[in-house]
């Protein structure tokens, strides 16, 4: 018979089914390294938050995962990134359907100067895979609902999307990116121009949206990835003496609870605690 054992953190962080699986990834810019040797696993149907202090390379990390870097002529990208165990950057990949796949959210709500439908049917159409009239209606129409957002705006889905709240905006983004069929969401700070209100509605919605997409949110709001992820990564910045410069490090990545309550480094601690040093 199998020895009854307890499962240790390992076991369990090895057990969970990984959608990421990044490893020794660096990213370069001209004149510096941004982060340095992170190795990481993300579960599906997970939201794991990125936190650390401005400049450490949340955004930086985040557009890994979707090959946003490319689009940056000057950034360097080495070490492996697997998404459900392909290769990211092999050169077979497309890097528009890498994107269709990982969708992404911004910091400041960015619709398109255009109605609120189409701002939703505008991935879809460009794909071609959805046909106009009530197919389109349907994809729309579903897509504001799991955006929590239908309620408000199915009385004038013609009026320009730029007419909305901020919050409405955001959420309306999130639609736009959810109504392509995405697998993945990457969120980088989504509420940082955001009162408290529209915060908390776009918190409740990433817990929903969990149950159907991996989410990855960058945040520098501490209480908000202890509010909403279920894996919290800690980056922090150190100097490279060899270059004579700053780059970001993955200090350390566990369930949220543990790295807010009792954390493995010492600069973990000072960072939540708000100590700096
Ligand atoms: N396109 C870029 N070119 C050169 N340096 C950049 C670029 N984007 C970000 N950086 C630098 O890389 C470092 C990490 O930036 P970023 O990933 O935006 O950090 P964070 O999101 O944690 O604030 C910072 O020093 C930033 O100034
Ligand atoms: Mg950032």
């Amino acid at each position: 018979m199998e020895p009854l054992t307890q499962p240790n953190e390992k076991t369990i962080a090895t057990t969970r089914p990984k959608i990421f699986e990044v490893t020794n990834l660096n990213v370069y810019y001209p004149d510096f390294r941004a982060i340095r040797d992170v190795s990481l696993n993300v579960a599906a149907n997970e939201i794991t938050a990125f936190i650390g202090p401005s400049g450490c390379g949340k955004t930086t990390m985040l557009r890994s995962f979707n090959r946003m870097n490319d689009l940056i002529p000057t950034a360097k990208i080495t070490g492996t990134l697997l998404y459900r165990g392909a290769d990211l950057y092999n050169k077979t990949v497309d890097p528009v359907e890498v994107r269709r796949r990982i969708g992404m959210v911004f910091q400041k709500p960015n619709p398109f100067p255009k109605s609120i439908y189409d701002n939703v049917a505008y991935g879809p159409r460009i794909s071609g895979k959805v046909k106009k009239g009530t197919e389109m209606d349907d994809l729309v129409e579903s897509s504001l609902r799991k955006a929590a957002l239908w309620e408000e705006v199915k009385d004038r889905l013609k009026s320009s999307a730029l007419g909305m709240s901020g919050g409405q905006q955001q959420r309306l983004c999130i639609a736009r990116a959810i109504a392509t069929n995405p697998d993945v969401v990457l969120m980088d700070e989504p509420c940082s121009a955001l009162d408290p209100i529209a915060t908390g509605k776009i918190e409740e919605l990433m817990t929903q949206l969990k149950k159907e997409y991996t989410i990855l949110i960058v945040t520098h709001n501490m209480q908000q990835a202890a509010r909403v992820s279920d894996r919290t990564a800690f980056f922090s910045v150190e100097v490279e003496e060899e270059h004579d410069s700053r780059t970001g490090v993955l200090v350390e990545e566990g369930p949220t609870e543990k790295i807010f309550s009792n954390p493995n480094d010492q600069r973990t601690e000072n960072y939540i605690t708000g100590r700096f040093g």
